[in-house]
């Protein structure tokens, strides 16, 4: 028994698989290869070069393999590009997502772990956020992650596809092999890291006026490898007949974008050279999780989450890796 796992080439995703098959478990990808990197997995897995969208291409690998389950990492992720290319966000986390749910349905799968986000919030009424405070996304990025738990919750409902649906805060970190490498980056620590390094001149700061001590937006910056493990704690979930579920995966702690930049600081002893730029339209000031719903029903805890200990990791995968998966 094998589990699907989309966008498995991707940050996350690889990560994820790292985890799984340490434990044993036998996954088979499905990646367009569109942003992910082929030398973030092991050449020994099965692994399906194609959209999610496909509908061929997914029923064969359900006929090819012997399917449980699905982990859903598959999208676009860029925040900035959804609002400049909306059609193609929504082509393709939702179209293809439907098209994909659809085929895991007609093949009899009933299991499924999607990447949702924390921008399915948009501006927080509350922080910490809890899983049911109020659903408005700031952009199409995260209008089509909130479409997506729509759609799985009806399927729920109409066909009985169990799923976690884990609305992620900031990913960060990395393991000894994989890492994060997103062409573009967006991300603020791979980015601080590129300054470190030389590769990157400064670090523009957006805005230093926000109501937090000292300004900047203050984020939830949660470790890969905790996010990879939830993963797997919520197919257990699922398998012993869990009900279907919206999860933050966060911290329930943040930083602010200074605090990660001395953070940076500290751990590489290089110096950052930084720059404040006027504010981008649609930041909130402070995105922390309430993770205490993770933590009950998965018995879920962020156990390497710390700040530094994030950033180590993440560094010494750059210095491994300086050009990313280009290096390898
Ligand atoms: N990185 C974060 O901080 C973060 C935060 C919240 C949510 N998420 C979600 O987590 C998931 C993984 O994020 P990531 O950082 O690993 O992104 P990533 O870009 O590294 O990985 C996504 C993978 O999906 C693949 N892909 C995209 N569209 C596809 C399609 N139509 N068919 C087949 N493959 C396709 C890409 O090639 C890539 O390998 C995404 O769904 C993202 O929205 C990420």
């Amino acid at each position: 028994m094998a589990i699907l796992v989309t966008g498995g080439s991707g940050y996350i995703g690889s990560v994820t698989i790292e985890r799984l098959l340490a434990k044993g478990e036998q996954v088979v990808v499905l990646d367009d290869l569109s942003r992910g990197h082929r030398a973030a997995l092991p050449l020994s897995i099965p692994f399906y070069q194609g959209k999610i969208g496909d509908r061929e291409l997914v029923a064969r690998i359900a006929r090819e393999h012997t399917l449980e389950s699905c982990i859903h990492f598959a999208a676009l992720i860029e925040v900035g590009e959804s609002v400049l290319e909306p059609a193609k966000y929504f082509e393709n986390n939702v179209g293809h997502g439907i098209a994909l749910i659809g085929e895991l349905i007609q093949a009899g799968i009933r299991r499924i772990v999607f990447s949702s986000t924390a921008a399915v919030y948009g501006d927080p009424e509350q922080i910490p956020i809890p899983e049911e405070s109020r659903k408005w996304p700031r952009n199409p990025y995260g209008w089509s992650k909130q479409f997506m738990e729509r759609v799985l919750d009806a399927y729920d409902t109409a066909y009985g596809m169990k799923f976690v649906a884990l609305r992620y805060f900031n990913a960060a970190g990395a393991t000894e092999k994989c890492g994060e490498d997103h062409r573009p980056e967006s991300h603020l620590i791979p980015n601080v890291l590129a300054a470190a390094l030389g590769q990157q001149q400064t670090i523009r700061v957006f805005g230093d006026t926000y109501p937090t001590p000292d300004g900047t937006p203050i984020r939830d910056y949660i470790h890969v490898v905790d996010l990879a493990d939830a993963h797997i704690l919520a197919l257990e979930y699922l398998r012993a007949g869990g009900n279907s579920e919206f999860l933050n995966l966060g911290t329930g702690r943040g930083y602010s974008v200074l605090e990660v930049i001395d953070s940076v600081r500290e751990v590489t002893g290089r110096e950052i050279p930084s720059r404040i730029e006027a504010p981008r339209a649609g930041d909130p000031a402070r995105l922390i999780a309430d993770p205490s719903k993770a933590k009950a029903l998965l018995r879920w805890e962020a156990a390497v989450s710390d700040l530094p200990s994030i950033v180590r990791s993440a560094w010494n995968w750059r210095l491994r890796h300086p050009n990313g998966y280009t290096s390898d």
